[in-house]
């Protein structure tokens, strides 16, 4: 045998054993079966979201499933013409990080119409009866953790004030930002009733359902930072802000952004800013004193669950959750799983982050 027709039979071999692996272990005929599974997510632009799409295709791969994973770059339309292709691709089970939770309505209902699951992964998707399950942090906690850091911090229950105080929302259309703000807004509400918070801007809501008068669309870096470059310019005059209530990593960098645009100084008149996701720019700005804190939510225990409800939604299993109460979407209450999310401070970011191996030690800068 040539050395190429070796390589040739080796490779061959190779293949043959995968695709045996992939029948074993799938369980399922032919190219994944039951197991065929289109993965769609928001945006590149932010790094959870590659890391989610990335993880959760290794794993259905690994075990023999046939995946097809897109990001649609924050582009409802694209969003759905990927799940249109999905759909008359084959796919049995949708997972769906929706960008706009409430426009999939008609392209869920062909999947609907065709058996095909559907778990909407970490943002609900509302007014559709086809959304089967929904796989999440526990959203409200994650409000919660931020809220409650800065009272703490703050000490809001001895402090006299008046503490000048910003606080932003996340973007109209995902059904999350509202359960931040609530979360942490139950915390806050009262102490800006008091006037121990004040907010010189006037952008704070009179109640949670309020919360989209100061969302920042699409999450974006850019346009938070442009409003908080306003907010300062336009109200603060000789005040300093001392709270930022962000509600994610992408927001706290464009906050961040103006802060030091507008000459604030780490160690003298920085304020605490608070955060959600881990992503290494904003665990390096935790490093260097800019973010007071991140609510960490362990991306890759959100795929191990969508992976076990896949595998058993494939295998006719009853699927597991553990909330069947909170997450209703106006046309059913999606049966959840909710993860528990926690608060990282930079005291933490070694036993937390690096220790579990989220992030390398070299991605933050250390070792
Ligand atoms: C996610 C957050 C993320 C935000 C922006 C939310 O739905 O739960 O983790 O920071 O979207 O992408």
């Amino acid at each position: 045998m040539s050395q190429m027709s070796r390589i040739i039979a080796l490779v061959a071999a190779g293949a043959l054993a995968v695709t045996m692996s992939a029948c074993s272990s799938g369980g399922t005929a032919g190219a994944g079966g039951a197991c065929n599974v289109g993965i769609t997510m928001p945006t590149r632009s932010l790094e959870r979201w590659i890391n989610d799409g990335e993880q959760l295709q290794k794993k259905l791969k690994d075990a023999g499933c046939t995946v097809d994973l897109q990001y649609a770059d924050n582009k409802v339309d694209q969003q759905i013409s990927q799940l249109q292709n999905q759909i008359a691709g084959g796919a049995k089970i949708l997972v769906i990080a929706s960008i706009d939770g409430t426009a999939l309505g008609p392209v869920l209902d062909q999947a609907g119409k065709q058996g095909i699951k559907v778990i909407a992964y970490d943002r609900l998707i509302n007014k559709s009866p086809n959304v089967d399950y929904y796989a999440t942090f526990d959203n409200y906690k994650v409000g919660q953790l931020q809220g409650n850091f800065l009272k703490d911090q703050l000490k809001l229950d001895s402090a006299k004030g008046p503490i000048n105080f910003e606080p932003f929302a996340g973007s109209p259309d995902d059904n999350n930002a509202k359960f931040f703000f609530s979360g942490a807004w139950d915390v806050l509400l009262p102490y800006v009733e008091k006037g121990t918070l004040v907010v010189p801007s006037g952008k704070s809501p009179k109640s949670d359902a309020e919360w989209a008068s100061i969302g920042i669309q699409s999450w974006q870096s850019d346009k938070a930072q442009a409003e908080m470059d306003n907010r300062l310019s336009s109200n603060y005059g000789n005040k300093k802000v001392q709270a930022v209530l962000s509600p994610n990593d992408s927001l706290a960098l464009g906050i961040e952004a103006s802060l030091k645009s507008a000459g604030y100084k780490v160690g003298t008149d920085w304020p605490l800013i608070t955060g959600q996701d881990g992503d290494k720019a904003n665990v390096k700005a935790i490093l260097a004193g800019e973010q007071s804190m991140t609510v960490w939510k362990d991306t890759r225990k959100l795929g191990d669950q969508v992976f076990k409800m896949i595998q058993q939604i494939a295998k006719g299993e009853k699927v597991e959750v553990n909330d069947e109460k909170t997450y209703d979407n106006g046309v059913k209450v999606v049966p959840s799983y909710l993860l528990e999310p926690e608060v990282v401070t930079k005291d933490l970011v070694q036993s937390k982050l690096i220790d579990s191996g989220f992030l390398k030690a070299s991605d933050v800068g250390l070792g």
